[in-house]
């Protein structure tokens, strides 16, 4: 019995399911990044925990910095990495270039495509709910920018609506940040953005870059941003004194339903967990009827 056969409360089960993951920051021959991370151990913890959901997701997204220096071995070891778990999972595997990565060795190594510095974009349609993913970086510059080229790409893109709405991947989020050294690395003139997204059919935007998660609205739209599974921020300093730490790495599972969509964080720990609940104690919950599964599991007892 898997929680997609069951709805014990208002709404249906979601109509799609993303795996959202970010800044893998891989180098050649595992150096470790900024001589602290194993990234490609780290990288094998988030994909371990990701095949561990046992889900089939209708896609596994990475929003960028995939290669820390876009070495072409880098880009190889990632494939290697993950496209045998996105093969059992049956999930096609969506790359967002980020401001780390090289245009040519991406499309080259990663993509099978002529190395070229042309904007990495992409649709897909994931069964009516179309991801495009946009590329943000500016080759040789760390800050992101969308060019006209782009946008204009994208105003075409979006002209046509898609059964079940559209979610952009891109690597600079279109957000404010407490950390003033984002601010210098942000995605430059938004408002060009927001004026090709009004009136559109866009419902999410997924980012990454800040290496911790965060959350807002970007032209009323709902922007989510996934961690890293390289390094993420310690928050719990002053922003001024923020840095990189080994832990707190996370992805995020992204859950499309009718009218809405939820972003939630799943932090890659090893840590001893419950077994209360179960597949057998849905079945047993799903065996009753409504007032009786109310009765069994929301009564205090006592009361
Ligand atoms: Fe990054
Ligand atoms: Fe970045």
């Amino acid at each position: 019995m898997d929680a997609a056969s069951v709805q014990f409360g208002q709404y249906p089960p979601a109509r799609r399911t993303i795996v959202h993951v970010s800044d893998t920051h891989l180098l050649a021959g595992n150096v470790a990044l900024g001589g602290r991370y194993d990234t490609a151990a780290n990288l094998r913890r988030t994909l371990e925990s990701v095949e561990r959901l046992g889900i089939r997701a209708d896609a596994i997204v990475f929003t960028g910095d995939l290669t820390d220096l876009g070495e072409p071995a880098a880009y190889a070891a990632l494939r290697e990495a993950v496209e045998p778990v996105a093969e059992r999972m049956g999930s096609p595997v969506i790359w967002v270039a980020g401001n780390h990565d090289e245009r040519p060795a991406l499309r080259r190594d990663l993509l099978d495509l002529e190395p070229s510095e042309e904007a990495v974009t992409g649709v897909w349609d994931l069964g009516g709910l179309r991801l495009v993913a946009l590329d943000t970086t500016v080759p040789g510059w760390h800050h992101g920018d969308l060019d006209d080229a782009q946008l204009r790409w994208l105003q075409g893109v979006l002209a046509t609506p898609a059964p079940l709405g559209t979610i952009l991947a891109m690597h600079h989020p279109p957000l404010p940040t407490h950390i003033p050294l984002f601010d210098i690395l942000e995605l430059r003139e938004q408002e060009r953005l927001a004026s090709v997204l009004a009136g559109t059919d866009v419902r999410a935007i997924l980012g990454g870059h800040l290496h911790h998660s965060t959350s807002g609205t970007f032209a009323g739209i709902p922007v989510s941003v996934a961690a890293a599974t390289c390094y993420t921020m310690n928050l719990a300093r002053p922003a001024v004194e923020v840095n990189g730490m080994d832990a707190g790495q996370s992805f995020h599972l992204v859950h499309v339903y009718d009218h809405t969509i939820t972003h939630a964080v799943v932090p890659v720990v090893d840590a001893p967990t419950g077994d209360y609940f179960s597949a057998e104690w849905v079945e047993r919950m799903a065996a009753l009827t409504p007032a009786e599964r109310l009765e069994t599991f929301s009564r205090k007892r006592g009361r």
